[in-house]
Order: C-alpha cells, then structure tokens, then sequence
C-alpha cells in the first residue's frame, strides 16, 4: 500500500484530523484536512472536536491546538520542530519585565511558547494583530512580543507607540529590500504581497502585508493576475491550487524554514502509527495560557 493510502487508513481508524499549516511541503498540504495560517488552524482545532488531531507545522501551533482542545490527542510529527521566534521569548525575561512593568499590557504574537503565553494579557496572530491593538485601552503602555518587525509595522500602520521585544523570524527578517527591487523589476505588472514579519522598508514596498490566509483570500478576490510573493514559499502551493489562472512568483533567494519543513509524509505516518509526539502540558499552565488564546478570538 502506498504511503498516502497508509495515512488515510490509519487516520480513519484513529478518527484522526490532519490540520496544515500554508508552509508545510506540498504533499504533507494534500493529505490534510484543513490547511490555513496560525489564527484559522487554532478557530479549527477548537472547532474539530476530534480525538486525535495530528498537527503538521510547528510546536507553538500543536501547543495551541492542544490548549484548544485540551482533550483531544495532539500530535506534532516532528518533536523538534519549533520555531526560532517564538525561543526568542523566554519565560523567566517574560516574566521579569511583567513584574518591572505592572501597569503594562503585555500582547504576545501567537508565535510563543505556551509558558509565555500564560504570562501575558492578549494573543494575536498576523491576521488580527491590528484588531487585537485596537481593542485596547488608548491611555495604556503596550508591550509587543516577540516580532519587532510585526510590531513595528502594526504600530506605523494604527500610529501607535509601544514596547517591542527583541525578537525577529530569521525566514522574513532575511528578506531584502534590494531582493524585493530586483524581482520587482523582472515583474512590472506584479502586486507584491508580503508577511508582516518582513522589515518595515520591506514591507514599505508592498502592494499588501497580510497573513499567510489573508494572501490566500487577497489573492482570490483581485482581479491581478501576477503575485510577487513575499513569505514562506510553501504558500505557493495553495495559491497556485486555488488559482490556475494567475502567476506566482517566489522572492529570490527563496525563503524557507527549515522547521516546518521537517514535516514528511513518512514523519505523519510515523505519528499515526506510534501516536508520538504527544504535546503534554500541565493543566494549570493550558488554563492560563488559554485566558489570552480565547480573549483573542471572542473579538
Ligand atoms: P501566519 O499566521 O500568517 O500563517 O504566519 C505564521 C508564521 O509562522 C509566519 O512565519
Ligand atoms: Fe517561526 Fe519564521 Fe518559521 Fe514562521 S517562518 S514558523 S515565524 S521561523
């Protein structure tokens, strides 16, 4: 049997869901049930409900579905995969700037560890991250963690000002201001549309900073017909799935994180078949990261 159909048969005894993030390779993206950015992927694994759900991305994405559906087996095929941002923000530092800062709100970008999130007061995700700062009071001091470059375009764009931490996406802070020029010019017709991780002077030069699900939905609904696409490139593949009619074109050199790439077919297989990894968290830390988690989706 094929591995596909191996999957398929051990995911259905299991009752298992497949949920994918947009940067996972192309084929772990076609066996998967749901594939989206960071805020749909946590709206479904609430929403699922399953007994198993196997998570194909990145560690702080499993541990927000497990903090969702704290009763469902979650598994993270690859356990080392994780996402260098989110390491950016240690607990203890969280922790030591909040009792420094008491009067301050602390906003963390999803892309943190489950220890950090139940530190802080609000979540959001690239998707939302100018809702979540609108929703908060005008007179208050704000910390943003971990994304310099995700607050800083935030607070450009709503004119705020606010605390950033310093972290960075290694994948998007890469990417050149030069890069975007040169491959601008060989795509004159071209919108560019880039994540809002990228530096602010990148993002300067973008037709759209949106999240990954918000490319795909700006994309479907734009009468263009060419895209420079500034992100991950595992993106394309749902862009071009759902657009046979349009051209992408990736940034050169081509952006890729290596961690979510750490998901194959065969480390999918490889969960289903053993149920490894389980992501395991104490309860009294899921509940209180979930305060902030659910805080951002009842706006
Ligand atoms: P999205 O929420 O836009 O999918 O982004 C997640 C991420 O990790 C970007 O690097
Ligand atoms: Fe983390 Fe960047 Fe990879 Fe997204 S692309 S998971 S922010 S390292």
């Amino acid at each position: 049997m094929d591995i596909v159909s191996r999957i398929k048969e051990l995911k259905a005894a299991a009752n298992a869901v497949i949920l994918a993030h947009n940067y996972v390779s192309p084929d772990v993206q076609d066996i998967a049930d749901f594939v989206g950015d960071s805020l749909a992927l946590s709206i479904q694994a609430k929403k699922v409900q399953a007994p198993v759900i196997v998570f194909c991305g990145v560690r702080f994405m499993a541990e927000t579905a497990k903090i969702l559906s704290p009763d469902s087996e979650v598994l993270l095929p690859v356990e080392d995969a994780g996402c260098p941002m989110a390491d950016m923000a240690d607990p203890e530092a969280v922790a030591k700037y909040r009792a420094e800062h008491p009067d301050t709100i602390l906003v963390a970008y999803v892309n943190t560890t489950a220890a950090v999130k139940a530190l802080v007061d609000i979540c959001c995700t690239s998707a939302n991250a100018d809702k979540v700062l609108r929703s908060l009071p005008p007179d208050k001091k704000v910390l943003f963690l971990p994304d310099r470059n995700l607050g800083r375009n935030t607070a450009k764009k709503l004119l705020l000002e606010m605390d950033l931490w310093p972290g960075f996406c290694p994948v998007h802070n890469r990417i050149q201001a030069e890069d975007v020029r040169r491959v601008k010019a060989l795509h004159p017709q071209a919108q560019l549309l880039v994540h809002p991780e990228c530096q602010p002077d990148v993002v300067a030069l973008a037709d759209a900073a949106l999240s990954t699900g918000g490319m795909v939905s700006h994309v479907a609904n734009s009468d263009c017909k060419e895209f420079i696409i500034g992100t991950e490139h595992g993106i394309l593949h749902q862009l071009t799935l759902a657009n046979p009619d349009k051209a992408f074109y990736p940034l050169e050199p081509l952006t890729t994180c290596v961690d979510m790439k750490k998901v194959t077919l065969d480390k999918v297989l490889h969960a289903l078949e053993t149920r490894a990894t389980k992501i395991e968290l104490p309860k009294e830390l899921m509940d209180r990261a979930r305060k902030p988690i659910e805080r951002m989706l009842a706006l």
